[in-house]
């Protein structure tokens, strides 16, 4: 077993909350440090406040043991000589990243120094936020040879967070000290060394003792360009097929055959090619613009990023087009939506493509019965109930009476759909699949006129001789 290293994490949110249960897991000591007062009180009480998987469990093993939880970051700051700093780096009305969280982190680490330290940033930055950091502890008194500053990007996706943590496709640290770099090195060493994965009750995943997952070094601006720049060339992937799929729609072609075909290209590769209504979430919007504007601000031009975006928006609207092209008018019509998060297995409702879609549908005059498995508490803030926007318990509640069904979130429920029982509780049998998870033909033989992204138009026989599909 590895030398247990205590560790200080500021912010509880996805990344930091995450990261603190995970250090705990892989064997150290950690105190996860937030500002919110409520916050720490409902995760010292074991409510984790995220859908995450693994994630109860895990805080429901270390809290208040390997764990701790508390709002007093200059106790933090004493006691521990790694500090890793994942607060939210919100986008601003420029577009940049807002890191004003970031730098009342940094003063404040720095008035109660008490020791050689090391700062980690790990949420998402632009790149000479490590730079900024550095100075801003420097102006408030601290020595340069007390402290230095190291960028930890994350690559977690919402819903999987645990196990990216644990089994992650490669560990970025960027720095330039020896000193930093060894501490680095220790944290992660019951990941790096394989020594996590023998132990029996360690959370499965790709990463295995003989398979253990490398840390790259990088300077301190590479590695803050690496997480935009993957955050980038994943949006960039998901406009690209999700261009290709309007293209397979004017040509009659079918985009899932095209990405698979491309995606077997091992320099392409499969993931990140599933076409839909978008990406969202707070990811990949927000990074997007934010690097955008890195790249004005440093006069390079990256207009490539700004088509991603128009493409990513552009597809929304297509999808409420389709809806018109199956309904004719909308004003009235009562739509089932299946999926309100922005992606399947998380209750995150930001930039959500569904929220967005809904929204839409709304102003168009449609009534709207919506379900999710876990976004609806959410969603209700931004989408208040009303005579118009109905929440449902379930999928048959929203179906009853629907004059078509709406699939807007990849929940792998809303893939094993009771077609025939569907059929039979809806007014009209259409459904319009913004995420692809039906087999066009499946949904003709059970009756369905189906509309999805990137393949022909499917209805019944009848049902096509009529619409002349
Ligand atoms: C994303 C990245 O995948 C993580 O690596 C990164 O750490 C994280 O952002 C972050 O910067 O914190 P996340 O936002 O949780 O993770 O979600 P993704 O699984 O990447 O999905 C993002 C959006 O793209 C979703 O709306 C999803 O539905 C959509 N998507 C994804 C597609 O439309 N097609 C795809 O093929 C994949």
């Amino acid at each position: 077993m590895v030398e247990p290293i205590q560790i200080a994490v500021v912010g509880s949110g996805y990344v930091g909350l995450v990261a603190a249960v995970c250090f705990a897991e892989i064997g150290h000591s950690v105190i996860c440090v937030d500002n919110d007062e409520g916050k720490v009180a409902a995760l010292q009480g074991g409510n984790t406040l995220i859908h995450e998987n693994h994630l109860p469990a895990l805080l429901e093993r270390y809290r208040n043991t390997r764990v701790r939880f508390t709002t007093d970051l200059g106790e933090a700051t004493r006691a521990c000589q790694a500090i890793f700093v994942a607060v939210g780096t919100p986008q601003s009305d420029t577009g940049d990243a807002d890191l004003s969280y970031v730098e009342a982190v940094a003063s404040e680490i720095a008035r109660s120094i008490n020791g050689y330290k090391v700062i980690i940033e790990k949420s998402t930055v632009p790149v000479y936020t490590n730079e900024w950091i550095r100075r801003v502890i420097e102006r408030n008194g601290v020595a340069r040879d007390s402290f230095d500053v190291v960028s930890n990007p994350e690559f977690l996706r919402e819903g999987t967070a645990v196990e990216d943590f644990l089994h992650p496709d490669r560990i970025v640290v960027g720095t330039d000290s020896e000193r930093a770099s060894e501490l680095l090195d220790a944290i992660y060493s019951p990941l790096t060394g394989g020594e996590y994965y023998q132990q029996p009750t360690a959370i499965p995943g790709c990463c295995s003792r003989l398979n253990p997952p490398i840390l790259l070094q990088t300077s301190t601006k590479s590695a803050e360009i690496i997480k935009h720049a993957s955050n980038a060339f994943l949006a960039l992937k998901i406009s690209f097929i999700n261009a290709v799929s309007n293209l397979c729609e004017a040509a009659d072609a079918n985009v899932e055959q095209v990405a698979r075909g491309i995606g077997l290209d091992s320099r392409i590769g499969p993931k990140f090619l599933r076409p839909g209504i978008g990406y969202g979430g707070s990811c990949f919007p927000k990074d997007i613009a934010a690097f955008r504007s890195v790249a004005e601000q440093m006069g390079v031009d990256f207009s490539l990023l700004s088509e991603v975006e128009k493409i990513n928006i552009n597809q929304k609207k297509r999808f409420l087009s389709k809806v018109r092209s199956a309904l004719w008018t909308l004003r009235g019509k009562r739509l089932a939506v299946l999926g309100l998060a922005f992606k399947g297995d998380t209750d995150d409702i930001r930039e959500s493509p569904a929220i967005d879609l809904v929204s839409m549908l709304l102003a168009e005059g449609c009534t709207v019965i919506a379900y999710d498995p876990a976004a609806m508490e959410r969603a209700e803030v931004k989408l208040p109930r009303s005579s118009q926007m109905q929440y449902a318990n379930g999928i048959e509640e929203a179906a009853t009476d629907a004059d078509a069904l709406l699939i807007l979130t990849d929940w792998q429920e809303f893939a094993r759909l009771d077609l025939m029982q569907l059929h039979t509780l809806m007014r009209y049998p259409i459904v319009i699949d913004g995420r692809n998870l039906y087999d066009p033909k499946q949904m003709t033989e059970n009756g369905f006129t189906y509309l999805s992204i990137g393949r022909p138009s499917a209805a019944p026989l009848h049902e096509a001789a009529r619409l002349g599909v």
